[in-house]
């Protein structure tokens, strides 16, 4: 018999109930209510394989498992009261299902323990996020897609340092964060993959002497197979941190993008206009119109990759098996999800609505002297130059261009003769932004033809 004010899950050796406060630093029900789906899931699954083995009566099994989905319906339906005194999802799941099928409820624990359900609940709620930022991120990819298509010629200045370095085209740029969210998606598929191995049935740490089949219960619940250490399996949360590290990986790539579009919506740069859509305004200034969305992704890098770290200081040091030190794992793996997954999506909607100003982005490639690179290239082809050589004349031919006041285009062939008397009139044809990118034809490089090649190649994959 339970003390009234004890717990009734654990209450056999308490006389009294917990203190207020240690209530309140021990309950997670606050935030863990997040799994219940994941736990009615796992229970259920569990409860099927317990009469399958015969460890459990058919009646029972059938009154746990019907039960058990009563009580996920009136939690989908806002009907359910959580209890703190009842500490997390666990517990309060188990407790309802008392209230609705009596005394069959209690049979469901057996060769269980909290700490195999949690890890198996906690298992399957970030496989689903890994499935939600694998779509958001073919979703941002397929906007990508679009945006390069219609802009594999257009041109426009490629940097390093920021500053002007040569002529790319805005299809090329686009495609650049393709193979960066797509090495996303390859991180995100390769966690699944490591994942996808059930805790369920490890029990308090050393497994159980129950005859349970833990391929059964493996299988019910989509894993591939199950998790070949008790140990292990209720004591190691790398799982979550491979999820924060791809997703943290994943938020550097959107901030940087991110950046770029503050940058290039500025009426400095005008390279892009964003869409009212996803814009805002100032109360004060009726002139602006804010890239706030492009900003907060900038940022969400921080508290994401703030769960990373602050997972692993949770975990730093933590002696097998199972510790309460791991409950702190959940808020943060749920508030780096929630805000990646937004980062994504608005991500999509910025890139599918945005516009490339096309003639300020070709009037931006052509300045800078922007095909420096392409006239020295050109006095080695046509002229024989060593490349040192060709760097040295054309660096003299941009200091001339500068006092001038010009670009190099600008500069007359009797200029470009007084520096090097070989050069020709045809030079000024590789001085041109589109001549330019047409010209890097190499694997990878910026030439229209080779970036329809890769957005070919990536609608294929997507298929
Ligand atoms: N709420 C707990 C957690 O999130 C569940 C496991 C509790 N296990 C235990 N032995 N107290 O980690």
């Amino acid at each position: 018999m339970t003390n009234d004010q004890s717990n009734a899950m654990w209450g056999g050796r308490f006389a009294a109930g917990p203190d207020a406060i240690m209530e309140a630093i021990n309950a997670s029900i606050s935030f863990d209510q997040r799994l219940a789906a994941q736990d009615i899931a796992g229970s259920r699954a569990h409860a099927a394989m317990l009469a399958a083995t015969g460890i459990l009566s058919d009646t029972d099994s059938q009154a746990i498992r019907e039960g058990l989905l009563t009580v996920l319906s009136e939690i989908e339906g806002g009907r359910f009261a959580f209890s703190t005194a009842l500490e997390d999802i666990h517990m309060n799941v188990e407790a309802r299902l008392k209230e609705v099928i009596g005394e069959p409820a209690g049979r469901l624990h057996t060769a269980r323990s909290r700490n195999d359900q949690v890890a198996t609940d906690f298992r399957l709620w970030v496989r689903d996020q890994i499935d939600a930022a694998l779509a958001g991120l073919e979703a941002l990819i397929r906007a990508l897609l679009a945006q390069a298509e219609a802009g594999a010629d257009w041109v426009m200045p490629g940097f390093t340092h920021l500053q002007t370095a040569q002529p790319v085209t805005w299809g090329h740029h686009m495609m650049a964060y393709v193979e960066m969210f797509a090495r996303d998606m390859g991180r995100f598929a390769d966690a699944r993959a490591r994942m996808n191995e059930c805790p369920l049935g490890a029990a308090a740490l050393a497994g159980t002497s129950f005859p349970i089949d833990r391929q059964m219960t493996a299988a019910a619940l989509g894993f591939d197979r199950p998790m070949a250490n008790s140990l292990d399996a209720v004591s190691d949360r790398d799982f979550a941190l491979e999820f924060l590290g791809a997703a943290s990986i994943c938020a550097m790539h959107l901030s940087r993008f991110a950046e770029e579009l503050v940058i290039w919506s500025s009426a400095q740069f005008r390279f892009v206009v964003l869409s009212d859509r996803f814009s805002t305004g100032s109360s004060i200034m009726p002139q602006k119109k804010n890239p706030d969305a492009a900003e907060l992704i900038r940022a969400k890098i921080g508290r994401i990759m703030g769960a990373n770290v602050a997972l692993m200081m949770v975990m730093k040091g933590l002696p097998l098996a199972y510790s309460k030190d791991m409950q702190e794992d959940k808020e943060q793996v749920f508030d780096a999800a929630d805000n990646l997954m937004l980062a994504l999506a608005a991500m999509e909607g910025m890139v599918r609505d945005m516009t490339a100003n096309r003639p300020a982005l070709e009037a931006a490639a052509a300045s800078g002297f922007s095909t420096a690179t392409d006239l020295a290239d050109w006095l080695v082809r046509a002229l024989g130059l060593p490349f040192r050589e060709a760097h040295h004349v054309t660096g003299t031919l941009v200091a001339l261009a500068e006092r001038k006041g010009c670009d190099l285009p600008e500069l007359t062939l009797s200029d470009m003769q007084g520096v090097h008397p070989g050069i020709r009139a045809e030079v000024f044809d590789v001085l041109g932004v589109h001549n330019s990118v047409a010209s890097r034809v190499s694997y990878g490089g910026t030439a229209p033809d080779q970036v329809r090649a890769q957005v070919a190649r990536w609608k294929e994959r997507l298929g």
